[in-house]
């Protein structure tokens, strides 16, 4: 255990020896921790990025809960969306024990100078769509948060586990969806397939630009808030959907895919970085339209902030009351 007593007049320099040493330990860092502050600050844009994403990504899905083919699927749907809004719960709540408000965070995500995953400027435009992201977006979220279990900050590595788990089951839901289209009629196979081409690319892109133009990367690895880089999670998710295209019966979107036996991985084509750098700008089919009906549900939503600030000064005046 790095365990050495830390006083106010510990130097600087000690002080960010000591929480390395910490950190090259694989203990976690704890709210109360002394932490340099770009640590801090990095970590508060990463939490409350993901965050945003976890809140934002409600929007694409739940534009098809009025339009679910089946009750089962609607139910299914609502709670895979519900499940969304918790972890965006979570995250904001972990962000928060960083020295940050939740007011601070909306202000930044509504205003523009915080980002949320590029994939959730995508229109949602059939079924195979629910299909498609449960499987592919969800699926490269869980490649990238099972690396982030491990994450070196505490409360960001514990809703991680739970969010896991529930990110799971909406990657199994998304690829039910998709057997059942292709394994089903003509159009159906022809939809799921159209869901396929229109998210992979998208969702490759999920996993941030190259290590070489990955602006955080360096810092977060040796801090350990990242454990894994862009391009090996990339890597990792090109790999293991493979056999999953296969077993579906569909084609694969990259015409260049090809097996390297030498590296273990199979190589493929480059994504479209200007496609990229144009959606985290806010420049996506729906980026606008995105913030817009954020701003709208937070307006909306203000008299329920309100009611509950007043109910909870009301419980406070009473106990104050009572134990006077
Ligand atoms: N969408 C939007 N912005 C992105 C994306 C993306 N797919 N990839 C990178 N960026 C942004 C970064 O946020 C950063 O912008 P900033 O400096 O304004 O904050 C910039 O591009 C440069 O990228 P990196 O230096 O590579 O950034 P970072 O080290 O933070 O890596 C990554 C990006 C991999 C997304 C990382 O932040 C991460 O792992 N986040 C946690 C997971 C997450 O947010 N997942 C959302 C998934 S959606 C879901 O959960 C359903």
């Amino acid at each position: 255990m790095v365990n050495k007593m830390i006083t106010n007049t510990t130097p600087e320099t000690e002080l960010e020896r000591l929480f390395q040493a910490k950190i090259d330990a694989e203990q976690k860092i704890e709210p109360k921790d002394w932490m340099p502050d770009a640590y801090r600050q990095n970590l508060i844009r990463q939490m409350s990025q993901h965050a945003h994403s976890e809140v934002i990504g409600m929007q694409p899905e739940g534009n098809w809960i009025t339009r679910a083919p089946s009750l089962r699927r609607k139910a299914v749907l609502l709670s895979k969306v519900q499940d969304e809004a918790g972890h965006g719960l979570y995250l904001y709540s972990a962000t928060e024990t960083l020295g940050i408000s939740r007011a601070e965070m909306i202000t930044a995500l509504q205003t523009g100078t915080a980002k949320y995953a590029s994939i959730f400027n995508y229109p949602t435009q059939t079924w195979g769509d629910m299909g498609a992201i449960g499987w592919l977006v969800d699926g490269a979220a869980i490649c990238n948060q099972v690396s982030l279990q491990r994450t070196s900050y505490g409360p960001y590595a514990r809703s991680m586990i739970r969010i896991c788990k529930e990110e799971s089951f909406h990657q199994r839901q998304g690829y039910q969806i998709m057997i059942e289209l292709a394994h089903g009629t003509p159009a159906q196979k022809d939809m799921a397939q159209d869901s396929l081409n229109r998210f992979y690319w998208p969702s490759l892109m999920m996993f941030g630009p190259h290590d070489s133009e990955s602006a955080h990367s360096a810092r977060s690895m040796k801090w350990k808030i990242k454990r894994e880089t862009n391009d090996d999670l990339r890597q990792k998710f090109i790999d293991q959907t493979v056999s999953q295209i296969n077993y579906l019966g569909l084609e694969h979107p990259d015409k260049a895919l090809e097996w390297n036996e030498e590296r273990g991985h199979y190589d493929s084509s480059d994504l479209d970085w200007d496609e990229f750098y144009s959606v985290i700008n806010g420049n996506g089919h729906c980026n606008r339209q995105r913030i817009q009906h954020h701003v709208k549900a937070h307006e909306d939503g203000a008299w329920v902030r309100e009611a509950t600030a007043a109910y909870n000064l009301k419980k406070e005046q009473r106990l104050a009351r009572d134990a006077a």
